[in-house]
């Protein structure tokens, strides 16, 4: 028996024991799924609701009402364990209330001794444990919640296995993420990733185009490509060949070239990807985007510094040169382009004067839209031991000046679209206004536009009438 099929069989077994507890109790049970950090785990936690449907239980989205609470947490800063651990408190109460309560912990910040420790010692009615390599093992471990006393906790250091088609539950019927490898092998030093989510795995190309064929069967018209580092994809299967340690089955593409079979598939309408490292984009990848016809123009391409001292440092094999030229480049070849990125201040060692570089290519590069930090220290990374730490007020004032930049610029690049036509994906009703849904632009705006729900899942073609700062208000052509 195979591990998906041992996986099934714990999904049967789970579903009789469910089934007498409904029995005892005279009504069903539900689940609330809570999910931080970024989309790798808003896939995972549709993986674990899919797994959890299965057996029986059934979605609440009131916390509180919830048989079974589970959060899929991050640890990328440590404000997102702050949350948890706040959190973790209030949900003792609940168990009183409610006997049949169990509580679960996943995700990356489980990957963390110290964490797991924490909990162990403060939060002792925490029922179940689990880590970033075992999402798919749920029922499995639900099912020696039930039947054994105590905390479970199945974390695993590291895998080399990728376990895929067990059931899940996407939160949208008409796009999805497609995990394409996982794990991350560039150690920038600030970052806990490399550590907790393990080295970069690619999943084979025939298993990606199978999962996006039924993925299109059952009504997706879009999918966003997932990976820590999506451009180094099939870069393991070259490394093992050369030592003679890759499997005969497995055949070995770069991620252009799978870009190109992805396109293929009839019925796709729309490809997205992320994230990019800059240091490995390809001139054949800017190919392959500009020719395409359904790959979204739109490439986030995380910069973290403009000081080239610093980008040494974090280890991010580019300098500011290099970005930027890189970045002019993509708005050269594919004029319609959107760029977003990521950007950490008060790295340790920052000046002033560095910041200053990072404004400077915030002004050359006009990000469409860029996701600031404070920087935060990550225990057991190289970042975290050194003695020039920025101090808080400092980081602040900086974060300032970056924030009202980056906000300048996304603006005045949102205003210049203003008048055009472009396809939309209705994504939404649009909660604000009544008789209003919400589309995605393939430069990932959004623009809201009268329209019913019936139009939710299609691509329409929308004028852009009105710019309101980060978002347009438009209307169907
Ligand atoms: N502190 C602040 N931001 C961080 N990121 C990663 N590690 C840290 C850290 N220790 C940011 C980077 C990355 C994004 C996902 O999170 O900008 O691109
Ligand atoms: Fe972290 Fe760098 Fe890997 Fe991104 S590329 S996950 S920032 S180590």
């Amino acid at each position: 028996m195979d591990e998906r099929e041992r996986q099934l069989a714990y999904i049967e077994k789970c579903r009789e024991l469910y089934e007498k507890k409904v029995e005892e109790l005279g009504r069903k049970l539900s689940f609330h799924v809570t999910t931080f950090g970024c989309q790798m785990n808003a896939r995972d936690s549709e993986k674990l609701c899919g797994i959890l449907e299965s057996i029986g239980y059934v979605q609440e989205d009131e916390e509180e009402k919830a048989d079974l609470i589970l959060f899929n947490t991050c640890t990328v800063r440590d404000n997102a364990n702050q949350r948890v651990y706040g959190h973790l408190g209030v949900l003792k109460k609940y168990k009183r209330l409610n006997p049949e309560l169990k509580i679960g912990i996943c995700g990356c910040m489980m990957q963390e001794k110290t964490a797991v420790e924490k909990i162990r010692k403060s939060y002792p009615y925490v029922d179940i444990i689990f880590g970033t390599h075992n999402v798919f093992k749920l029922a499995e471990i639900m099912y020696h919640s039930y039947t054994s006393e105590g905390m479970i906790i199945d974390l695993w250091e590291e895998t080399e296995q990728i376990v895929e088609d067990l059931p899940v539950d996407r939160k949208y019927s008409f796009k999805s993420g497609v995990n394409i490898m996982f794990g991350c092998n560039n150690f920038c030093s600030y970052c806990i990733v490399p550590y907790v989510r393990g080295r970069e795995r690619s999943r084979r190309p025939s298993d990606i185009v199978t999962e996006i064929e039924k993925l299109v069967a059952d009504g997706v018209v879009e999918v966003m490509l997932l990976g820590q580092n999506v451009n180094s994809y099939g870069l393991d299967f070259v490394k093992k060949q050369k030592n003679g340690t890759l499997e005969e089955d497995v055949e070995v593409i770069t991620f252009p070239e799978l870009l190109k079979r992805i396109e293929k598939i009839d019925g796709l309408k729309r490809i997205r990807f992320m994230t990019s490292h800059p240091k490995d984009l390809s001139d054949e990848l800017i190919e392959v985007m500009k020719n395409s016809k359904k790959i979204c123009h739109h490439m986030h391409l995380p910069l973290q510094s403009g000081s080239s001292r610093l980008l040494a440092d974090m280890n991010r094999h580019y300098t500011k040169e290099q970005y930027v030229e890189l970045a002019l480049k993509l708005r050269r070849e594919i004029p319609d382009i959107a760029i977003t990125t990521d950007i950490i201040v008060g790295y340790p060692g920052e000046t002033k004067e560095d910041v200053d570089e990072t404004l400077d290519v915030i002004r050359t590069v006009q990000y469409d839209n860029a996701f600031t930090f404070q920087y935060s220290k990550r225990t057991g990374t190289p970042a975290a031991a050194r003695e020039d730490q920025v101090e808080k007020a400092q980081v602040q004032e900086q974060f300032d000046r970056v924030l009202s930049l980056v906000q300048e610029t996304s603006k005045a690049r949102t205003a210049l679209l203003e008048g055009q036509v472009l396809s939309a994906l209705v994504e939404d009703v649009d909660e604000q206004q009544e008789g209003y849904v919400t589309g995605r632009l393939g430069n990932n705006n959004c623009v809201h536009f009268p329209g019913s729900i019936a139009l939710i899942g299609s691509i329409v073609e929308v004028k852009l009438t009105k710019c309101m700062g980060f978002y347009y208000i438009g209307e169907m052509v």
